[in-house]
């Protein structure tokens, strides 16, 4: 049979192979809650502005209440027929209410409607991550409090650099996490701007209140540009690209989780409820959930690539092409809030092995930097001398199999004999990160203020 949203034109029903490339029910029955919001606010617009009667838009209301408890009670039948969840929740309310269903449209098209439905749904995302950001951020500066003057290695090339604190590695990543939050805010303001009343692509010709529509919807301003309205995706693309560049953030932490976790670092160790087992070897303890939060950054940036190219090609104003729109959004969304709530969850329960991070620190001539610092500080040799006499030292210690305190002042003196015993308290690595007083530096009473910084801005 021939469509009944359509039938007018039309003498045949679609092929099977139309209908099932055509329909986006499957999956845009998500953005449900959003349409029938929309509807609501729509009805009751063109009630305000006399388009329809008071009695029709109180149908409509009641009618769209009905089906949102039917959708959420699991009773809804959803038709693939009908393509999708626009029409799917008109047939039903016609269904329900009869004759005055078939006036909700008036001033409107799919084109705003989708566009409205779609950035509403992005919208919760944004504000579900801007919630959930937080919560990860506060396991880490509680990490961080806690370990403000542990001893790590800190890594370049992941060789042993210079040693840090715990507490500042934890806080590298609150200040990424807080751009990431930054990041969210700023897409979700800038998407909040309401498509709803700019129909197919030109506007209408009723006397609509797009204001009222606006602001009943949570939006700060109509958007101003009918066209721009029913086309733009921008808001999908910001999101997914703070999100992508958070999901990076989380795979460098969970790749840190994956090494550190590991019998050769024993740096932290996760705990049961974080770790999973090995069917065949009994001593295992693997890091998953970190390996699977590295891997969903694949799906984030897929998805950000996957709808830029949708879009790239598409003349204004509507193509078929943007119904690709919501899939990889959909999946890239629930992806990023399962990893920000799995990496909470780690954090939270992860322990720092303290001593190990301090053994390790104090392995791989990490001091060598302060021991140049020494030599231009105390005797003022240039730097780059200081380089080359300590790089001898370390050489020394290598060849001798020890580290650099361990070396005596005789061995030392044979390198450069100005060197006196006080500068075996700089090759200490706890008072090598107790001199990084420096802003933004290791230093224990540093990490303090940081993390009592983020907690403000946290609490
Ligand atoms: N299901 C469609 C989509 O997701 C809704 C908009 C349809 N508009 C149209 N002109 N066919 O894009």
């Amino acid at each position: 049979s021939s469509n009944a949203m359509w039938g007018g034109r039309f003498a045949e029903g679609p092929d099977a192979i139309m209908e099932a490339i055509n329909a986006s029910i499957g999956f845009d029955r998500r953005m449900a809650r959003q349409d029938i919001e929309g509807s609501r606010a729509h009805a009751a617009m063109l009630a305000a502005t006399g388009i329809v009667t008071a009695s029709d838009a109180e149908a409509i209301r009641e009618g769209l209440i009905t089906v949102l408890s039917e959708i959420e009670a699991g009773t809804f039948q959803y038709s693939t027929a009908l393509e999708d969840i626009h029409m799917n929740v008109e047939a039903r309310l016609t269904e329900i209410i009869g004759a005055p269903a078939g006036r909700l449209h008036t001033a409107r098209s799919r084109n705003d409607q989708v566009a409205l439905d779609f950035r509403m749904w992005v919208r919760d995302q944004a504000d579900a991550a801007i919630d959930a950001l937080p919560r990860l951020m506060a396991a880490l500066v509680a990490q961080a409090e806690a370990g403000a003057d542990w001893v790590m290695p800190g890594f370049t090339h992941l060789q042993t650099a210079q040693p840090v604190t715990w507490g500042h590695h934890m806080l590298a990543y609150v200040e990424m996490f807080g751009r990431d939050l930054g990041r969210m805010k700023d897409a979700r303001a800038r998407m909040n701007e309401c498509p709803l009343g700019t129909a197919a692509l030109a506007g209408t010709s009723f006397p609509i209140d797009r204001e009222m529509t606006a602001a009943a919807l949570g939006f700060d301003r109509p958007a101003a540009n009918s066209l721009d309205a029913v086309s733009d995706r921008d808001f999908a693309l910001e999101f997914l690209s703070a999100a992508s560049i958070c999901a990076m953030h989380l795979s460098r932490l969970a790749e840190e989780l994956v090494i550190w976790s590991s019998a050769q670092f024993r740096f932290v160790r996760l705990s049961d409820r974080w770790s999973t087992g090995s069917s065949i070897m009994p001593q295992k303890r693997n890091p998953d959930a970190a390996e699977l939060l590295r891997a969903k950054i694949g799906r984030i940036l897929g998805a950000q690539v996957a709808l830029l190219t949708v879009m790239k090609g598409l003349p204004l104003t509507y193509s078929k092409d943007m119904q690709e729109d919501k899939e990889q959004v959909f999946d890239a969304a629930d992806s990023l809030m399962l990893a920000l709530a799995a990496m909470t969850g780690m954090v939270s329960d992860m322990t720092a092995q303290k001593d190990n991070l301090e053994a390790a620190a104090s392995s791989g001539f990490s001091t060598a930097t302060d021991l140049a610092d020494w030599l231009v500080r105390v005797l003022d040799l240039p730097f780059r001398e200081a380089h080359h006499v300590t790089g001898a030292l370390v050489k020394m210690a290598e060849d001798a199999g020890i580290d650099l305190p361990e070396l005596s002042l005789e061995q030392m003196h044979a390198v450069e004999p100005r060197i006196t015993a006080d500068v075996f308290e700089v090759l200490g690595v706890r008072n090598s990160v107790a001199s990084r007083t420096s802003y933004g530096g290791t230093a224990p009473d540093n990490v303090r203020a940081q993390a009592a910084r983020w907690k403000e801005i946290l609490a």
